[in-house]
C-alpha cells in the first residue's frame, strides 16, 4: 500500500509500504549512508533474525520510481513485561534527508504498528525531532533504561490514547546489546 507523509512536520510526496525481500541491499545501504558506522546497517541485519522482528514492521519511504530512500524499523522490546515496540534505526540517504522522508517512514511504520493492535513505542534519539510524532519524555511516564542516556533522547508513545504508557524499564532485544 501506499501512503503519503503527515500532516505536521515537513512533507514531500515520498511513497511509503513495508519492505520487501529485494529493498534488503537497498536498506543496508540507507543505513550504512546515513550513519557513520556500520552498527545500525548491522543491527537491521541481526534484528531480521531475531524472535523481536514483526514482519510488516520494516518501512520504506520510496522515491518516483519506487526505489527506498529511507527506513524506520519496529521491532519489539518490552517496558517493563509490557510488549511494547523499539523505533530504531530510523535512516534516510544524505542527499534526501530534511525533505520529509524520514518523517513519512515513520508515520508509516506507526500506522502500521497500530493497525496491527500494537500500544506502545519507544525512542532513543533526537529529542526536538520525535516529538513531531507524538513522542514525550520517557522519563515522564516513569519510563527509564538500565544504562544512563540523556533524559530528554529517551521518549515514548500511546499509540492508542486510551491505553496509557506502562512504567517501568526498558528491555532490548538481545541484537541492541542494552
Ligand atoms: C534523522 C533522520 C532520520 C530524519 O529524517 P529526515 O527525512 O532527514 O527528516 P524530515 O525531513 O522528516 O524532518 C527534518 C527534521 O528532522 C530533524 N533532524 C534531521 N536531522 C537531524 C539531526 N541530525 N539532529 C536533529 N534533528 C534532526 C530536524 O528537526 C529537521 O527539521 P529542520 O530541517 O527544519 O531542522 C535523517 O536525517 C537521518 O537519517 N539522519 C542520519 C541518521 C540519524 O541520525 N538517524 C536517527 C537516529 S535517532
Amino acid at each position: 500500500m501506499t501512503t503519503s507523509s503527515g500532516s505536521s512536520g515537513p512533507s514531500a510526496p515520498w511513497g511509503t509500504r513495508a519492505e520487501t525481500g529485494a529493498d534488503l541491499p537497498t536498506i543496508r545501504g540507507i543505513n550504512l549512508a546515513a550513519f557513520e558506522t556500520s552498527f545500525e546497517a548491522d543491527l537491521v541485519d541481526a534484528l531480521r533474525g531475531d524472535p523481536s522482528w514483526i514482519d510488516g514492521l520494516s518501512l520504506v519511504a520510496t522515491d518516483d520510481h519506487d526505489r527506498p530512500i529511507a527506513h524506520a524499523l519496529l521491532t519489539r522490546c518490552h517496558i517493563g513485561d509490557t510488549p511494547a515496540l523499539c523505533l530504531a534505526p530510523c535512516a534516510v540517504l544524505p542527499a534526501q534527508q530534511r525533505q520529509g522522508a524520514g518523517s513519512a517512514a515513520i508515520r508509516a511504520a506507526l500506522a502500521a504498528a497500530g493497525d496491527i493492535g500494537e500500544r506502545f513505542v519507544t525512542v532513543l534519539g533526537h529529542p526536538d525531532y520525535y516529538p513531531w510524532f507524538g513522542f514525550t519524555r520517557a522519563s515522564a511516564h516513569g519510563i527509564g533504561l538500565s544504562i544512563e542516556v540523556p533524559d530528554e533522547a529517551l521518549m515514548a508513545l500511546a499509540l492508542d490514547p486510551d491505553r496509557p504508557l506502562p512504567s517501568g524499564t526498558i528491555r532490548y532485544a538481545a541484537p541492541f546489546g542494552i
